[in-house]
């Protein structure tokens, strides 16, 4: 079964901070998008890649993979696809959905801003897939205590505590998140309520959705220090 996978790309990055479109800063020299796009030709299984760029930026995103990761030059053969985002992640995944090809038939999700997810966490969620799940995301037990509040509306203001669920049952959830390529497809024409991720809206569908373990490496690059993070695991690698 060939996999394609949607990488949506199109975000300003704000809350990292003023620059360049977040998918487009370097991480030890090389586009956080490019890492992105690598991290997935890396799986055998995984035949085409769409990027989905922001949308000024389809020919600069373009030129850069044409120069980074050569298509057939990656493990698996790996084709790339470059299309313009919307205003919101879930409209640039669906923009990212009508440009997917016949022929692939599970279909993954996954984030630029996760460039150094290890890939035997996206083989694990290809494979969940395969053996019949609708929907797949990888997910971590939490380290901290969540509280649910009542929000202030002012930032910095204090915010009442309404509760606290029990943690052994919560799960920070990454991305590749991965689909059967109807599921998602018919998840993204129905469901039109704002949607945090992909699984999300398949839940919403009323179809299960079932975690496999996720990766640390996989984490969001958000904010500054994340940066900082993301530099020492690739020095790291590079021991
Ligand atoms: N994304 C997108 N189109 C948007 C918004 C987000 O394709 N309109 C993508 C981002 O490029 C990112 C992923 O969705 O790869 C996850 O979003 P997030 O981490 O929130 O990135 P940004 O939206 O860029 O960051 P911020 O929310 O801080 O502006
Ligand atoms: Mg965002």
């Amino acid at each position: 079964v060939r996999t394609a996978v949607v990488i949506p790309a199109a975000g300003r990055g704000v809350r990292l901070g003023p620059g360049a479109p977040k998918a487009l800063r370097a991480l030890s020299g090389t586009p956080m998008l490019v890492h992105a796009v690598r991290a997935m030709a890396a799986s055998r299984a995984v035949s085409l890649v769409i990027v989905v760029a922001p949308s000024d930026g389809v020919a600069e995103v373009t030129s850069l993979l044409d120069a980074h990761v050569p298509a057939g030059d990656t493990v698996g053969r790996t084709d790339f696809v470059v299309v313009a985002g919307g205003d919101t992640r879930q409209e640039s995944v669906k923009r990212g959905l009508d440009a997917l090809p016949p022929g692939h038939e599970i279909v993954l999700v996954h984030d630029a801003a996760r460039p150094l997810v290890p890939v035997e966490t996206v083989d694990a969620v290809i494979e969940a897939v395969r053996e019949g799940a609708p929907a797949v995301v990888p997910a971590l037990p939490l380290a901290d205590t969540v509280k649910e509040v009542e929000p202030a509306g002012t930032p910095g203001a204090p915010e009442p505590v309404v509760a606290t669920p029990d943690r052994s049952r919560l799960r920070a959830v990454q991305t590749p998140q991965g689909f059967d390529r109807a599921t998602l497809i018919r998840a993204h024409e129905t469901v039109t309520d704002e949607v945090t991720d992909d699984a999300g809206m398949v839940e919403r569908l009323g179809l299960p959705v079932v975690t496999v373990p996720g990766h640390e490496e996989a984490f969001k690059v958000t904010r500054p220090l994340d940066l900082v993070l993301a530099e020492a695991v690739l020095a790291r690698r590079r021991l």
